[in-house]
């Protein structure tokens, strides 16, 4: 399907099929990659990356958290990017960058090897369904978020998405589009690639930092809201805060603003409801490029 596509790899632009591990890698035998994620938007100048600052700092942080080592500097990434997005011709899309050790290793757990870095631009298909708004139904899956002193959450590491596999396994068996984490000690965590907003009372609430991702997308939606008078808080959610919701909708790249239908049984009358309706505005003309007040979010990549 993306066989025409050009891929950056370590330096150098090879065509999709060479973009390859070794089974025995590290990256692929003991899972010790990291990834990010984010939109590529047609601007009025040309392609333009949603946060690709904050992305990239957040790969920075993922490799930290594991004592990685990334090979490339920040502004090396960020060039690779757009010579990809123009090699690729993407004008919407999604970008994302790999950092991984591709050595092989067959016993040893810790390595003192650089990590490699794979870059991939693949424009929007109709199956990513890029900000579409369709109601989703969602319910708490039985697993339970990964604790933070068992790995560290906040990296984006690729085996915490065996968590997030699960729980969208466990929300699918039983009908659902997505399952909620609830944390170890019972608190809404997120979902498995998603972060959980609700409206209550007028108030935008969200579960705090400490027990999810820190999603590029909830931290836009927090820092943008205000700019239509909208109050938001951080705070813990019990399960039956959330069920007593005026609306819900979760969020990632991709997916800004997608209301929810149904949570568990309780079924929203109306759905997106309008706090919902507002922000996914919001956040679509943000993205592409009709909001003036957070143009800076939009960085070129031609
Ligand atoms: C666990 C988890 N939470 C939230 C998100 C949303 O993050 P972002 O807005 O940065 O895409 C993701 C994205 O992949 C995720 O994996």
């Amino acid at each position: 399907m993306f066989e025409h596509l050009h891929v950056w790899k370590n330096g150098e632009i090879v065509p999709w099929g060479s973009a390859n591990v070794h089974i025995m890698s590290h990256g692929f035998s003991r899972g010790s990659a990291i990834f990010d994620f984010f939109g590529i938007y047609p601007g009025p100048n040309g392609p333009a990356a949603f946060r690709m600052d904050k992305h990239i700092e957040r790969l920075f942080r993922s490799a930290g958290f594991l004592g990685m080592r990334l090979s490339y500097s920040k502004g090396q990434i960020i060039d690779a990017v757009t010579q990809l997005v123009k090699a690729n011709s993407i004008k919407r899309g999604v970008i994302k960058v790999f950092a991984y050790y591709g050595e092989e290793s067959v016993t040893s757990l810790v390595l003192d090897s650089d990590l490699d870095l794979t870059i991939f631009a693949i424009p929007e298909t109709a199956e990513m369904g890029v900000d579409e708004n369709k109601p989703i139904n969602i319910c708490f899956t039985k697993w339970r978020k990964i604790h933070p002193t068992t790995v560290p959450i906040e990296a984006k590491a690729c085996s915490n998405y065996l968590n997030g596999m699960l729980a969208r396994q466990d929300a699918f068996s039983r009908g659902f589009d997505v399952g909620i984490f609830l944390t170890t000690d019972g608190y809404v965590a997120e979902g498995s690639i998603e972060s959980i907003f609700m409206v209550k009372d007028n108030v935008l609430k969200t579960p705090f930092l400490g027990n999810i991702l820190q999603s590029i997308t909830r931290m836009s939606i927090l820092e943008a809201a205000p700019s239509l008078g909208i109050e938001t808080l951080e705070k813990q959610i019990s399960p039956d805060e959330l069920l007593e919701a005026d609306e819900i909708f979760v969020s990632r790249t991709g997916k800004k603003v997608l209301p929810v239908k149904k949570i568990e049984e309780r079924v929203f009358d109306e759905a997106p409801g309008p706090m919902t309706s507002k922000l996914y505005q919001l956040m679509d003309d943000i993205c592409n490029s009709r909001n003036h007040d957070f143009t800076r979010w939009l960085q070129a990549v031609s």
